[in-house]
């Protein structure tokens, strides 16, 4: 096992109805007393959950700030309002109610509230970050894992840039997971949601050394994604479907899973988010598309991950050995299950479908190399600009 240093420093409070009594306790806790509540484009003004937080600040005597309107891939712009607001009135805690678009401009907005500058500077270099406001998320999508992480990702809609944010400063004091808060997430974003936590594990699983903790756990929670996301959208408030789902999605994105292995530099995100900052896509869904169409490319170029394949498709996707004639059957049919599953919950097949050509893949594939690739170079395959290109190709 490779060495490692870890800490997390994120309470988590999860179960049903969590937030009651629990929220006003931790906000007095921590002595938070002018709060700034970001959201998104309104769900939680639907769902009845914006008057149960309102309450609870309320009683825990806080005085509030608000800023909604959060975008899905949230935008710098955002950010600054955000920040401009903390520093206008002397805030001195953020609270993000919402999916991963509202924590993770939460998080850029409580490193911005202490910088003396744009937040777009703290994106292009977060070791700009000496400072931030400390941020509760209440989290209402099983997608991200930004609740349990230190990073975030902001859009610039000027230079066609998704970027992420990071610090250890980042990291939420305190999240709230309560699985009942999910039941309204619509089929598409459910579905989104988990491709987004598929995605997280397979960007930690296809490398070619896991601990054996970190293989039982990625297998695990693959399984789980792919057992309870067909009853989550028949059953939108089953609470064992949506729990077991918003439990997974939360260990996805803080590298717990990726302790002691060979590191990964998490390629499909890198293109992804080259395609939603040029195309606005859900990143949920331009990952699905992505995931199979690079690993099969890793596996081209790079044959000793073979056993990570021969593994995922016995141990993940469930297929015997013996029926297969060889690795390579048994590795391509993993990938055809896997694409078989993405179909079944109705996840398109192409990124054509999004009017996606491929007028832009070279100046992807260039934005990447210098912000991605070093990582990338490093990755199981060295990854160059044209690798990048041709695999975006093969999603059309
Ligand atoms: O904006 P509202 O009205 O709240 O509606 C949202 C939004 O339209 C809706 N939604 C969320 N919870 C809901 C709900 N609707 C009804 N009931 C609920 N309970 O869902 C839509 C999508 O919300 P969003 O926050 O954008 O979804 P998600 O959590 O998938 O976040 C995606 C963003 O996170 C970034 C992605 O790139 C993308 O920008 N990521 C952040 C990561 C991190 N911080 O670690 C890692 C990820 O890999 C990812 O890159
Ligand atoms: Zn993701």
């Amino acid at each position: 096992m490779r060495p490692f240093t870890y800490y997390s420093p994120t309470k988590l409070i999860f179960g049903l109805d969590c937030i009651k009594d629990q929220l006003c306790t931790e906000l007095k806790r921590v002595g938070a007393t002018k709060v700034l509540l970001t959201y998104g484009g309104g769900s939680i003004k639907r769902t009845g959950l914006y008057d149960k937080v309102q309450a609870e600040l309320k009683a825990a005597g806080c005085q509030v700030f608000e800023l909604g309107g959060i975008e899905p891939n949230p935008r710098v712009t955002s950010v600054d309002k955000g920040a401009a607001i903390c520093k206008e009135n002397g805030v001195d805690l953020v609270l993000a109610v919402g999916g991963g678009s509202t924590m993770d401009a939460s998080k850029a907005i409580c490193a911005a509230a202490c910088y003396d500058g744009a937040a777009w500077d703290l994106v292009l270099d977060s070791s700009k970050i000496n400072k931030a406001l400390p941020l509760f998320t209440i989290n209402t999508i099983a997608a991200t894992g930004s609740e349990y992480d230190s990073a975030g990702v902001i859009t610039n809609l000027d230079t066609k840039e998704k970027l992420p944010i990071g610090s250890p400063l980042l990291w939420p004091v305190v999240s709230f997971l309560d699985p009942s808060l999910t039941y309204s997430v619509p089929t598409n974003q459910t579905v989104a949601g988990s491709c987004d936590i598929i995605s997280h594990f397979c960007e930690t699983y296809f490398v070619r050394r896991l601990s054996p903790i970190a293989q039982g756990l990625i297998e695990a929670a693959l399984k789980t994604v792919i057992k309870y996301t067909p009853v989550a959208m028949a059953e939108p408030e089953n609470y064992e479907a949506r729990s077991k789902l918003l439990w997974t999605s939360t260990l996805g994105c803080n590298g717990f899973a990726a302790l002691g292995n060979d590191p990964s530099a998490w390629p499909c995100h890198g293109i992804e988010h080259e395609v939603s900052a040029y195309y606005d896509i859900t990143h949920g869904i331009g990952l699905a598309i992505i995931t199979p169409r690079l690993l099969r490319y890793f596996l081209e170029k790079d044959q000793g991950l073979m056993p990570r394949y021969v593994d995922f498709a016995t141990n993940v996707m469930e297929l015997k050995r013996e029926d297969f004639g060889s690795d390579a059957e048994l590795a391509e049919a993993g990938m055809v299950k896997l694409e078989e599953f993405y179909r079944s919950i109705g996840v398109p097949e192409n990124l054509s479908t999004f009017g996606i050509t491929d007028e832009y893949f070279e100046a992807m594939g260039k934005h990447i190399d210098s912000h991605w690739m070093a990582p990338l170079k490093a990755f199981v395959v060295p990854f160059e600009v044209s690798d990048v290109v041709e695999v975006l190709k093969r999603c059309l």
